[in-house]
């Protein structure tokens, strides 16, 4: 599953901004963004973001007007102001320095264990897992299709299963983990289960 996963993660994956940076402000800046948004929408938005607030400190330096203001047109508006007191937390108590931990990054304000595990994972290449509504319902069809993703319960027997598929290595866990997420993006979508072009198909006890 996991060599299948990562081969067509190398060939097939989307080359999108924030999988070429390691910057974690960056990093949590696009998880935020993404968050109920789509990924042609955040591409838009991300750039000039970032063009008007490089840093972190630059975010926690600015009024909370500015930092609304710009995410303007994004809606969902929670998370910037989440950005926002965040930014101030960390500039004011930690030199500005994200934590690469999972559960020290789970500790600030608006960073659920999606968003924690994804910068973890995605900016500090750590061996952490990650679990959003695709990822989720990825595993479930691939390797528990009775368990139902809405279910608190089963929703964290699909987190202990998304670590018990991690790679060994930090490095190979960026890509296992992007890989997941884009399957679930470009193939084993909600609406559609795009078997035929499946690389995990062979392994999947939901294939049709
Ligand atoms: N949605 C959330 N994180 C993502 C990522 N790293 N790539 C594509 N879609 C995402």
């Amino acid at each position: 599953f996991r060599r299948r996963l990562a081969g067509w993660f190398r060939r097939a994956g989307r080359d999108l901004p924030w999988r070429r940076t390691r910057d974690p402000y960056r990093i949590l800046v696009s998880e935020l963004m993404l968050q109920q948004t789509q990924v042609s929408r955040v591409v838009e938005f991300y750039e000039r973001f970032l063009e008007t607030f490089p840093t972190l400190g630059h975010v926690a330096l600015a009024p909370r007007r500015k930092v609304m203001e710009s995410w303007e047109g994004l809606g969902y508006y929670a998370r910037a102001g989440n950005l926002h007191a965040l930014s101030r937390e960390v500039h004011a108590t930690r030199g500005g320095m994200l934590p690469a931990a999972a559960d020290e990054l789970r500790e600030l304000p608006g960073i659920g264990a999606y968003t924690a595990g994804a910068v973890s994972s995605f900016a500090f290449e750590r061996r952490a897992a990650l679990v959003d509504t695709n990822v989720a319902r990825v595993i479930a069809r691939v390797f528990a299709p009775r368990l139902k993703p809405r279910r608190p319960r089963d929703f964290k027997r699909l987190w202990a299963l998304a670590a018990s598929l991690l790679p060994r290595t930090g490095k190979a866990a960026w890509t296992h983990n992007q890989a997941l997420m884009e399957l679930g993006a470009l193939i084993c979508t909600a609406r559609v289960k795009r078997c035929a072009d499946c690389p995990v198909r062979a392994t999947c006890l939901s294939r049709e």
